[in-house]
């Protein structure tokens, strides 16, 4: 055990160009339930989340919404801390980048790294996506040398930066990790981060000139620093590292970071390269967390599948969902988000198992002893052996972030206890005078059972556990409790509350259905054209002309976001076609490709490139801009080159 007893958890701080979704959801319930669990167990807690709201994707998305950065992370972060309060989280701070104590903090580190040579200036040169405004790492480049996440080529571009000094503090790093097996959790993590390291690390860019929205390098305005540095500074920041040393010596040597495993490089390499520079001691924790899919797939904005946790709370309730995402899947794995799966959680330990012990129970108290909880000069019983046994397992599991370990451990003994409702069977002993001690013993420990379920619980649902103690006829909030002054038998003497149904069984048949329908309706919805054209006779239809034509050659039109300068062969010629679809398609993907084209269309000139011709795609659009688009094409490709379309 730690002594003293102090935990601070971090979440990593969410970047403002996104919509929240599961994923950050996760990271943040996994965090709101260890800081709860720790403060159950006696722990002084610190609990910090917030937002990353510097850097490249962020300028270009308040762009796209014609807002200044500012405005736009102003806006945006807000949903964000909507998200907390949604989730019920214990977060103690929320920090975001853009404050100035953030800002202050980053450009005192920079300059000390500066003076003591542990950051100096140079070239930096990688493969550049223009049109994105981003470096792409080797490491991540798509096929022939193109950027992952539009897909265009890249650029090799060259800037002036400053670097840090990573490589320098590389041989520390692994003696510490050496030392603390369990410093990055889980296992698979540790290694992946030991080979990483063994394999060398460069000194890293730190600055940028290619951007504006950034913190000024100190004494170099010309550069910003880069988003990573700038955001991985917040969890000293918040801790009071630059004006606030008593604060920063009472928390910092108990911190524990939590991530997702796709950015364990940055807090398991240069983060701790990073405070290894400035003398600050290394986190106790990383534990990196694995990534959801959905129905079997990556979530994506384009294949319209994110999971927002807003609806899903709305419609499921916030303590199952919070439930789900830490019972479904082990921490550390990754794990398949499906409403049919969320719904049978529900129905069978919610509804069913924790659910039926404590609507028996209660109902039992209230029949057999008019409401009053039993005592009895005898309480240990198989029952209050488990407890101390599950107290522990829970223990052990929470500390390791074992979090579906230590739920399946509570639902052991809560079904442990439905079965000794079963084999004791109350309803016989209360039909007998003589047993009337014995009954008195059952029920002081169903009750027992309950109470203590409910408060294990209470971490990873909070509110669940509350009602429980409000119709045990408990008054206090069980996430206020401590385990260790938990003892058997004192329930005895209480008055039970009213009962409710805790989670009321959905009936699968009657969910699917409904589903089925809402689905139907909104493929209606989405397909019923908002303004229709006048009409038109067929004789005007044919007077627009259209033929099968093949993409022979796809360019960049330098000038334009969005156009793409195309040549396409309909057999008897060849033309050039400006098309709008380069958000959707890389060059490489277009080029081949057998499309409809409207041939008789007047030319007309866009950004300096006559276009000659229109090809027909289908698209959703949102406030007039395509969110997704599919282009038409002949379904038998053999179809030569020309033929008209009618
Ligand atoms: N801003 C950086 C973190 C800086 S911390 C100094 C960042 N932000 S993020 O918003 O893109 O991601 C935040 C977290 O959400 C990451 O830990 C990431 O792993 C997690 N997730 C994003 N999508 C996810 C899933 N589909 N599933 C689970 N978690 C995932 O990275």
């Amino acid at each position: 055990m730690e002594n003293p007893k102090r935990f601070y958890i971090t979440t990593p701080i969410y970047y403002v160009n996104d919509i929240p979704h599961i994923g950050h959801a996760y990271t943040t319930t996994a965090c709101d339930a260890i800081a709860r669990y720790k403060r159950m167990k006696g722990y002084d807690v610190r609990f910090l989340t917030g937002t990353d709201e510097h850097g490249q994707k962020i300028q270009a998305a308040a762009e796209a919404k014609g807002e200044t950065p500012q405005q736009f992370v102003d806006r945006i972060h807000q949903t964000f801390r909507d998200l907390c309060k949604l989730l019920n989280a214990s977060n103690d701070d929320f920090i975001r980048t853009t404050e100035e104590r953030h800002i202050k903090t980053v450009q005192a580190i920079f300059a000390k790294l500066i003076e003591q040579g542990d950051i100096y200036k140079g070239t930096y040169s990688g493969y550049y996506c223009i049109p994105d405004e981003t470096y792409v790492p080797e490491s991540s480049m798509g096929p022939n040398k193109t950027c992952p996440d539009c897909g265009r080529p890249l650029t090799v571009m060259e800037e002036e930066s400053y670097f840090f000094r990573a490589s320098k503090y590389v041989p520390q790093l692994i003696d510490y990790y050496e030392k603390n097996l369990k410093a990055v959790m889980p296992k698979i993590r540790y290694n992946e981060i030991m080979s990483f390291l063994r394999s060398g690390v460069r000194d890293q860019s730190v600055s940028r000139t290619s951007l504006k929205w950034g913190i000024p390098v100190p004494g170099d305005e010309k550069h910003v620093v880069y988003v990573w540095f700038d955001a991985l500074v917040n969890y000293v920041t918040s801790a009071g590292y630059l004006d606030d040393p008593e604060k920063f010596n009472y928390w910092w040597p108990h911190v524990r970071h939590m991530v997702g495993k796709d950015i364990i490089r940055f807090h398991c390499v240069i983060w701790p390269l990073m405070l290894l520079a400035l003398g600050i001691n290394l986190p106790v924790e990383i534990f990196a967390h694995g990534w959801w899919t959905v129905d079997g797939e990556k979530m994506s904005k384009s294949k319209h599948n994110v999971v927002d946790p807003f609806k899903t709370v709305k419609e499921y309730g916030l303590d199952p969902f919070r439930y789900f995402l830490l019972r479904e899947v082990p921490f550390g794995n990754d794990g398949d988000f499906s409403e049919l799966a969320l719904v049978g959680r529900i129905n069978s330990d919610l509804a069913n198992d924790l659910g039926n012990l404590l609507n028996r129970t209660l109902q039992m108290i209230r029949s057999y002893r008019g409401g009053l909880v039993p005592s009895c000069s005898e309480t240990k019983s198989e029952l209050s052996e488990l407890s101390s046994k599950v107290l522990e397992r829970v223990d052990e599991a929470m500390n390791d972030y074992a979090f579906d370990e230590a739920l399946k451990t509570i639902w052991e003994f809560i079904g442990r206890s439905n079965k000794f409702i079963d084999e004791t069977a109350p309803w016989k002993l209360a039909k007998d005078e003589s047993q009337g001690e014995r009954l008195d013993f059952v029920l002081l420990n169903l009750y027992e059972s309950l109470r203590l379920s409910a408060m294990l619980i209470a971490p990873v649902m909070p509110d669940t556990a509350k009602r429980i103690w409000t119709q045990l006829g408990i008054n206090d909030d069980p996430s206020k409790a401590q385990y260790d002054s938990f003892k058997w038998g004192e329930g005895s003497g209480r008055t039970i509350g009213t009962s409710e149904v805790l989670y009321p069984r959905i009936d699968i048949e009657a969910w699917k259905k409904s589903k089925e329908e809402k689905k139907l309706q909104e493929e209606q919805n989405n397909s019923a054209p908002v303004e229709h054209e006048a009409e038109i006779s067929i004789d005007d239809f044919r007077t627009v002309e259209m033929r099968v034509a093949r993409i022979t050659k796809c360019e960049e039109i330098p000038k334009s976001k969005k156009l793409y300068k195309l040549e396409v062969d309909l057999g008897y010629e060849k033309r050039t076609v400006c098309s709008g679809i380069k958000a959707f398609f890389s060059t490489e993907e277009l080029i081949g490709k057998t499309v409809i084209l409207v041939t008789n269309l007047k030319p007309v000139k866009l950004c300096g490139v006559e276009s000659n011709g229109m090809i027909l795609a289908a698209s959703v659009k949102k406030d007039g801009v395509s969110e997704q688009l599919t282009l038409v094409e002949p379904e038998d490709k053999t179809i030569p080159l020309g033929s008209r379309v009618s």
